[in-house]
């Protein structure tokens, strides 16, 4: 397994870091053969050679199995021309590598609930999952642009049946081997993209009658989502409501600094990314927490490398961690033991060890 790591910008390269000793751990624990290689991406890559997604990266990419990325992005970058952002980059590398299934797991871990802004009894036990669309939509639709004179700015949101009725599948086969619920988003009420994506969903539907499905306008889940979360358990939706909806709902889980992501395409090759992104204030700190990036990593032994196991593991270890009363500051509150990145890493390393001796 050729696993290629990405640190990128901010606070990338803290959090892949912590990731990187637990997937070596991991390799030595099961006897499996791990690669690891790394080379730059976004920023970093931009201000080495000018260019935020290189040649040599595409080649490493063209290489591996699977991708762990850090983050990318930061205000030095923001006045760039388009194609030299780190953004950029990170769309096209899920575009040429039609990584267009999108997972944003929502899992709530009990020790941490109070330093969600929401009140206890509507998160505990929370455990949904979003299926956002990756590679079309208004992020890639064209035509785009400016007119000339730039009093007017414009882009399209554009959407093949056929890449709807596979994200679609997608999460009704997925569906089927969780709670067999599923709540299409879209906004049928006003865009045609949303018209056609309700049709097929409503196709599915009935295709498969064992899962309970329904349809909701965008603007409604937003609501839903912090009104009644568990009322969910699959949520479909396309690129940019699932953008917007996955950082709402990483606030029911207390912080976004818990929430990991895979992007997946049909082969099983793999981008893992926490969904947080650079966070260029607390850079280089030690502070930041890495449980959403070491979860990608599990993310990634389960998706890509087929070892659920691994990936329930990795999830116990830190559930067991944060039991005996360790936090990162976003998730610190009363009576517990405040620890940096570095040391959030190591005590997710020593319960691995633990569990692999006992
Ligand atoms: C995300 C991020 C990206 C997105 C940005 C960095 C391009 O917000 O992964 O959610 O909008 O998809
Ligand atoms: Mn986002």
């Amino acid at each position: 397994m050729n696993i290629l790591i990405l640190p990128g910008d901010g606070v990338g390269k803290e959090v892949t870091d912590q990731s990187v000793k637990i997937i070596e751990e991991i390799s030595s624990i099961y006897s499996i053969d791990i690669d690891i290689s790394f080379a730059e991406f976004g920023g970093t890559a931009y201000d080495s050679s000018g260019d935020p997604y290189p040649k040599s990266t595409k080649e490493a990419v063209n290489k591996c199995d699977a991708i762990l990325l850090g983050a990318v992005g930061g205000h030095k970058y923001e006045n760039l021309e388009k194609s030299k952002t780190p953004e950029y980059a990170l769309l096209s590398l899920r575009k040429e590598n039609d990584l267009y299934i999108n997972l944003r797991p929502i899992i709530s871990f009990d020790e941490i609930l109070d330093s969600s802004t929401l009140k206890r009894d509507y998160i505990n036990d929370l455990n949904l999952i979003i299926v956002r669309e990756l590679v079309e939509g208004l992020y890639f639709g064209e035509p785009r642009g400016f007119n000339k004179d730039k009093t007017e700015a414009f882009n399209t949101m554009r959407y093949s049946k056929e890449r709807i009725k596979k994200i679609l599948k997608f999460a009704y086969n997925l569906s089927e081997v969780r709670a067999k619920k599923l709540c299409s988003v879209d906004k049928a009420n006003v865009l045609e993209c949303s018209k056609l994506w309700r049709e097929i969903a409503n196709n599915y539907a009935k295709d498969f009658p064992s899962i309970k499905s329904e349809n909701m306008y965008v603007d409604n889940a937003a609501m839903q989502l912090v009104l009644n979360p568990k009322q969910f358990d699959v949520i479909v939706t396309e690129n940019l409501f699932g953008d917007i909806l996955s950082d709402l709902a990483s606030v029911l889980t207390g912080s976004i600094g818990m929430l990991p992501s895979a992007s997946i395409n049909d082969s099983g090759f793999g981008l893992y990314e926490p969904i947080h992104g650079s966070a260029p204030d607390i850079a280089g700190k030690d502070i930041v927490n890495p449980i959403a990036t070491i979860l990608s990593a599990a993310m990634m032994f389960h998706y890509s490398f087929k070892r659920e196991d691994i990936y329930n593991l990795i999830v116990e270890c830190i559930r067991d961690t944060l039991k005996d009363g360790y936090r990162t500051r976003d998730i610190m509150s009363n009576g517990m033991t405040e620890v940096s990145t570095s040391e959030m890493g190591n005590m997710v390393l020593e319960k691995i060890k633990d569990k692999n001796l006992g």
